[in-house]
């Protein structure tokens, strides 16, 4: 995998999280071209904090969204948890950086892979079923 380019087939059918998830998609694109360039650690680590205070805002975001979509709390609290295990994820790559652990481009593409595209495609994915009622929804306007 190289850069990350968005494609429908991304999409859960709620406007607002898609919107969201292309933003995502650009900060790691961002984060993978800084690696790739060999830019200076200060502006790798400044694309990274960008994409964990984003993907933040995001989760919290989406898991108003599922509320309001009403999914079992048992699959609200499943999905939660995968969000903390992402936070989690990224702030050990931050310190791996940090550390002066070399990371290969190739590692990089995995961890972005796994971390954005595999939870969109796999998980957020599962909101499809309520796209209808909330294609529109704004969390920010209700
Ligand atoms: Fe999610
Ligand atoms: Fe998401």
């Amino acid at each position: 995998m190289q850069f990350i380019v968005w494609s429908d087939f991304f999409s859960t059918g709620i406007n607002y999280i898609d919107g969201q998830h292309k933003k995502l998609i650009d900060i790691a694109n961002d984060f993978h071209a800084s690696v790739k360039n060999n830019a200076n650690k200060s502006t790798m680590f400044s694309i990274l904090n960008h994409l964990v205070s984003y993907a933040e805002e995001h989760f919290a975001d989406e898991e108003l969204i599922m509320r309001k979509a009403g999914v079992s709390a048992e699959h609200f609290e499943y999905h939660k948890d995968l969000h903390e295990k992402l936070t989690l994820s990224v702030f050990e790559l931050n310190s791996e950086l940090e550390r002066g652990e070399p990371k290969t481009l190739h590692e990089i593409e995995v961890f972005l892979n796994d971390w954005l595209i595999k939870h969109i495609l796999e998980e957020d994915r599962k909101m499809l079923p309520y796209s209808a009622k909330l294609k529109n929804y704004n969390p920010m306007m209700n």
